[in-house]
């Protein structure tokens, strides 16, 4: 089973299992299982027809919320869970660095910390309930860093399809439901190279 690693120098929102360290000792994601040919053969369609970071979050969640798979494209015992902390399984880095295909399995009640990302980013979910906060720096900062006002709430249901781009991607993912949660995340970075799709956690 792939599990999440622990480490201080990898973020706690969405880690991927590790299997490799890059050359300054940091572990690296490996992918763990597969994703349809038909899906990657638009998302990579949608992510070379360029333009800024927003237009191609919308671009690749456009093929998301036509083409979304259920959460059977990963494993039953990646479905199960657990209860150590939610998971997440790379299903595939693109070679050329371009995104990164990933799904994470939520038990009730596991959620991320406060973070942003390092580039662009579109979420599906795929079955259960995902809620959503998201944040506003405020103009006056603590010792820690930036104040944060939540200025966003939402209630994402199977089907619920978001592409979003840095700046102004702050946010917190819980699994507000009763039962397991499963969604897929597209980053437009390579994870298996830069560890995590996180820039900061707050
Ligand atoms: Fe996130």
């Amino acid at each position: 089973m792939s599990r999440a690693s622990v480490s201080s120098a990898v973020p706690d929102a969405e880690r991927v299992a590790a299997t490799t360290r890059s050359a300054i000792g940091v572990p690296l994601p490996a992918v763990v299982g597969g994703c349809p040919r038909f899906l990657l053969a638009s998302v990579r369609r949608a992510v070379r027809a360029g333009g800024d970071w927003q237009q191609v979050a919308d671009r690749v969640a456009g093929v998301l919320r036509s083409q979304l798979p259920g959460p059977g494209i990963v494993t039953p015992e990646q479905l199960r869970g657990d209860p150590a902390g939610y998971q997440t399984h790379l299903l595939h880095a693109e070679p050329d660095g371009s995104f990164s295909v990933t799904v994470m399995v939520w038990l009730p009640g596991q959620r991320t910390s406060i973070h942003d990302h390092l580039a662009w980013c579109v979420t599906a979910v795929l079955q259960g309930t995902e809620y959503e906060e998201i944040f506003a720096p405020e103009p006056a900062a603590t010792d820690r860093g930036p104040a944060l006002r939540v200025i966003a709430r939402n209630e994402n249901e199977v089907g619920a399809v978001a592409g979003f781009a840095p700046p102004g991607d702050i946010h917190r993912v819980t699994n507000s439901g009763a039962g397991t949660a499963v969604s897929m995340h597209i980053y437009g970075t390579d994870i298996t190279r830069v560890g995590s799709s996180v820039r900061r956690e707050y």
